[in-house]
């Protein structure tokens, strides 16, 4: 079976491939895209999250199938190094990641809640946001959604200050 689907903005078709390999695989091994990563591969974790038209999707339990014709976003196409999702910025601004695992599936969650709900309350964040991060970073987590809603929603990002011993 032939599958086209964006990736990031860039098309790519895939030839004589099983219409129902996992997603993940194609993005990591086939694009080389490894940003997305592999966690429990039962849809559980979330570590494996990305966007598929936007939706957040656990890449690791969704065939290939899906995607033909669809627009994918990973990680790495989010935002850019000059210009930040700001998911990005809060993320960098609240100190987020302890090992780092998981952290870009809770980011591409968050991108996509923010879309569907722009100032979320707590509770939409328990709801919503149910990946497993293991090194417990939830605190900072919720605290680096907040601002992110607060950043997308026109708040500009604290600035940050250099201090040079004379
Ligand atoms: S690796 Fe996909 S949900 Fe855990
Ligand atoms: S930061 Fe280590 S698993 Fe979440």
């Amino acid at each position: 079976m032939t599958i086209s689907l964006k990736v990031n903005g860039v098309l790519h078709t895939i030839e004589n491939i099983d219409e129902n390999t996992p997603l993940l695989w194609i993005i990591r091994d086939v694009l080389d895209l490894k940003g997305t990563k592999f966690g429990c591969g039962k849809a559980a974790c979330g570590a494996c999250t990305l966007l598929v038209d936007g939706e957040a999707v656990r890449s690791c339990s969704y065939a290939l199938k899906f995607a033909n014709g669809k627009e994918i976003t990973t990680i790495e196409g989010l935002g850019t190094p000059e210009n930040p999702h700001p998911v990005q910025e809060a993320w960098v601004e609240e100190i987020v990641p302890q090992c780092g695992y998981c952290q870009p599936g809770f980011m591409m969650a968050t991108a996509a809640l923010l879309e569907k709900v722009p100032s979320p309350t707590d509770e939409d964040i328990d709801q919503n946001i149910i990946n497993i991060c293991r090194c417990g970073t939830y605190y900072r987590m919720r605290k680096a959604i907040h601002k992110a809603s607060a950043i997308k929603n026109g708040a500009s990002p604290t600035p940050t200050t250099k201090t040079t011993n004379t």
